[in-house]
C-alpha cells in the first residue's frame, strides 16, 4: 500500500459507524481505495441498501480527508452486504438472509399496509426482497399491490413442483389469496394453516433474498408459534396503533416472542395512524387515536420504537387502486414508509451484529 493510502485509511478510520460504536475501517467497510490525479476513490460497504446514514457518512468522511489532504476531492461509492443471524451450515431456506415477521395485537392498525409499504420501500432501496401474506383468514396483500387477478408460476425441481412468486413493484410476493378463489371463505384451522404456509415458504424458488417479509395473522396463535419454531426467523416488528386497546393487545403479541416457547428478537415497534394533519392546516397534528401508545410500549419493553406514521386521508381507495402508498406522488407521504423501512434495515444489521458476538 502506497504511503498516501495508508495516510488516507488513517483518516476514515476517524469516521464512526455509530450504530457499532466502531470506526468504519475497523468494521471492514472500506474496500478499493485508490487515488488517480487529485481524487480518492473508495467503496464503503454498508449493511443494507437502505442504510438512513448514508449523508453522515459521506460528509464525515469528507471531514476526516480534508483534515489531512485538503486539496483532495472524495469519490464515494456505496454498496452492501445485507447482513444475516444465519449460520453457514444451516440448510432450510438457505438464500433467505433475513425472515422478518410483521405481527400485531389486533387487526385493523395497519399491519398489512406497513409490511407491503416496507417491502416495497426495501426493495426501491436495492435490497432483494420477498414478501408473503400468512394472514390466511383475510389475504388482502394482492389487493393492497393490484394483483389480484395474478397467479404464481410453477416449475419442476426433481420430483417435486415449486411455485414461482409473482413480481410486482420489484419485489417478490406471493399470498394465500393467489392460490384460491377469493370468494370462497377460508376455513384453514391450526395443523392445516401451518401446513399451508410451510409450503408457502419451501415449496417456492424464492432464489436469493436479502429480507422475506411475512403479514401474520393479528393476534397470537399456532402460525405464529410454528414459524418461529420450524424457521430461522431474524425478528418480528410490532405495529400498533396509539390508542390504550391496542397497546394492551400488542402487549401480548411482545409477551409471545419473549416467550420460552417462540424466543423471537424483536426488531422495535412501529405506531400507525399516529396523528392526523389537514392539508389546510400543514402545521397541526391532531391525536385522533390517542397518543403515547407506541413510546409507552417502547419504554416498557426497551424497544425501539422505529417510526410513527400518520393517518393518511385517502390511504385505503390508492390501497385498492393496487399502488402502494411509498410510491405515492406525494413525497412527504411516501417519506414516512421510506424512514420507517430504513430504519427498520438499520435495526435488523444492530440485531445480527449482537447476534455474531453471542454466535
Ligand atoms: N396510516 C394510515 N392512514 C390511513 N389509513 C390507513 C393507514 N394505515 C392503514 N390504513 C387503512 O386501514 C385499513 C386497515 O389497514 P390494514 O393494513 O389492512 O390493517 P391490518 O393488516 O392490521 O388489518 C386499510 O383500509 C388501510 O388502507
Ligand atoms: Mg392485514
Amino acid at each position: 500500500m502506497s504511503y498516501l493510502i495508508t495516510e488516507l485509511e488513517k483518516a476514515l478510520s476517524q469516521v464512526i459507524d455509530p450504530d457499532f460504536d466502531k470506526d468504519i475501517v475497523s468494521l471492514r467497510m472500506v474496500e478499493d481505495m485508490n487515488v488517480t490525479g487529485q481524487v480518492f476513490s473508495f467503496t464503503l460497504v454498508l449493511t443494507t441498501p437502505a442504510c438512513p446514514l448514508k449523508d453522515q457518512f459521506k460528509a464525515d468522511v469528507e471531514r476526516a480527508v480534508a483534515s489531512v489532504y485538503p486539496d483532495l476531492s472524495v469519490e464515494l461509492n456505496f454498496t452492501s452486504r445485507v447482513t444475516t443471524p444465519r449460520q453457514e451450515n444451516q440448510d432450510m431456506l438457505k438464500g433467505i438472509r433475513n425472515i422478518l415477521l410483521v405481527s400485531s395485537g389486533k387487526g385493523g392498525v395497519g399491519k398489512t399496509t406497513v409490511a407491503v409499504n416496507l417491502a416495497v420501500a426495501l426493495g426501491q432501496s436495492g435490497a432483494k426482497v420477498g414478501l408473503l401474506d400468512a394472514d390466511i383468514h383475510g389475504p388482502s396483500i394482492p389487493t393492497m399491490l393490484g394483483a389480484t387477478s395474478e397467479k404464481p408460476g410453477m416449475i419442476q425441481d426433481g420430483t417435486k413442483y415449486k411455485m414461482i412468486p409473482v413480481q410486482k413493484f420489484g419485489i417478490q410476493v406471493l399470498s394465500m389469496g393467489m392460490l384460491v378463489d377469493p370468494k370462497q371463505p377460508l376455513i384453514f384451522r391450526g395443523p392445516m394453516q401451518s401446513s399451508a404456509l410451510k409450503q408457502l415458504m419451501l415449496d417456492v424458488e424464492w432464489g436469493e433474498l436479502d429480507y422475506l417479509i411475512i403479514d401474520l395473522p393479528p393476534g397470537t396463535g399456532d402460525i405464529h408459534l410454528s414459524l418461529a419454531q420450524q424457521f430461522p426467523v431474524t425478528g418480528a416488528l410490532v405495529v400498533t396503533s396509539p390508542q390504550q386497546v391496542s397497546v394492551s393487545d400488542t402487549r401480548k403479541s411482545i409477551e409471545m416472542f419473549n416467550g420460552q416457547q417462540t424466543k423471537v428478537p424483536i426488531v422495535g415497534i412501529v405506531e400507525n395512524m399516529s396523528w392526523f394533519t389537514p392539508e389546510d392546516h400543514p402545521t397541526e397534528k391532531y391525536y385522533i387515536f390517542g397518543s403515547g401508545g407506541g413510546n409507552e410500549l417502547a419504554e416498557e419493553y426497551n424497544l425501539p420504537l422505529l417510526a410513527q406514521i400518520p393517518i393518511v386521508l385517502g390511504l385505503d381507495q390508492r390501497s385498492d387502486q393496487g399502488i402502494p402508498a411509498v410510491l405515492n406522488r406525494n413525497p412527504e407521504m411516501s417519506q414516512y414508509f421510506k424512514q420507517m423501512a430504513q430504519s427498520v434495515a438499520q435495526h435488523i444489521a444492530i440485531l445480527n451484529a449482537k447476534e455474531t458476538v453471542l454466535a
